[in-house]
């Protein structure tokens, strides 16, 4: 694979010294692959996500993201690189809680003049609304993000992930207060947006009744040789 969307060599990560929570000799991801990572809770799925995003920086080893050596960046270059070309929904969403629903929805295109480009002449606000009504939360734009549901909220975060085609999708968790059918319509959505851009998903759940719609099914517990979970899921 000659220009991988993800490839990590040797990463090894600890929140604390010598108690490893990961150590993957190496995990590589194609451009325009669905991956769907799973494994126990406490395994480090989310640790793994935040050093993609370039979040978590502390970590030992090679980890290239859509061909951008992680560590060489400085702070303001890791900023700048994610909100251009990852979309990220947070295991616990991180909505700007005095901004409305659309004003959440756009704000990674308002932020990035690179994202913005990417909608190719459509008004934010009308692909923002376009995102919403494929998630049933259309009727919700104009309120605070503060008065909604949970599930509504987790709508809106994927809403804002998805909005200005980033290259990467990395999903912690995106399904896990949502209802079948908006479970449904979610993943519809996402492939949708992710075939138009040609965009590759990381995909973080314990819901395996999802796990045959993705290209690969990447069990953590297998490539990650720190043990950090005794017991099974
Ligand atoms: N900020 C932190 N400081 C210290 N240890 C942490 C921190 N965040 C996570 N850990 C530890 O790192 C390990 C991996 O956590 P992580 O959140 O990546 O797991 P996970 O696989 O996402 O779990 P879950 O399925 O419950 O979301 C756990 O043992 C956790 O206790
Ligand atoms: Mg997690």
């Amino acid at each position: 694979m000659s220009d991988p969307a993800v490839l990590c060599e040797n990463l090894r990560f600890a929140y604390v010294k010598d108690r490893p929570v990961l150590d993957i000799e190496r995990l590589e991801i194609a451009r325009g692959e669905r991956v769907f990572l799973f494994g126990p809770s406490g395994s480090g799925k989310t640790t793994l996500l935040g050093i993609l995003s370039g979040v978590l920086t502390q970590f030992e080893g090679k980890v290239d993201v859509l061909g951008r050596e992680i560590a060489k960046l400085s702070g303001s270059e890791r900023d700048a690189f994610r909100g251009a070309h990852l979309g990220y929904i947070f295991q616990l969403f991180n909505l700007i809680p005095y901004l409305t629903v659309v004003e959440n929805i756009t704000l990674p295109c308002r932020l990035h003049a690179e994202r913005r480009k990417a909608l190719g002449g459509v008004p934010l606000e009308e692909a923002a609304k376009a995102a919403a009504a494929k998630l049933g939360i259309r009727h919700l734009l104009a309120q605070k993000v503060t008065s909604l549901s949970v599930g509504q909220q987790q709508r809106v975060a994927a809403a804002r992930a998805l909005v200005g085609a980033p290259a990467l999708i990395i999903a912690d968790e995106p399904t896990s207060s949502l209802d079948y059918d908006h479970r449904e319509k979610f993943l519809e959505l996402l492939f949708d947006s992710c075939k138009e851009a040609k965009a590759t998903i990381l995909f973080v759940s314990h819901d395996r009744s999802l796990m045959h719609l993705f290209d690969r099914q990447l069990d953590l517990a297998v490539i990650n040789r720190a043990q950090t979970v005794a017991t099974a899921e």
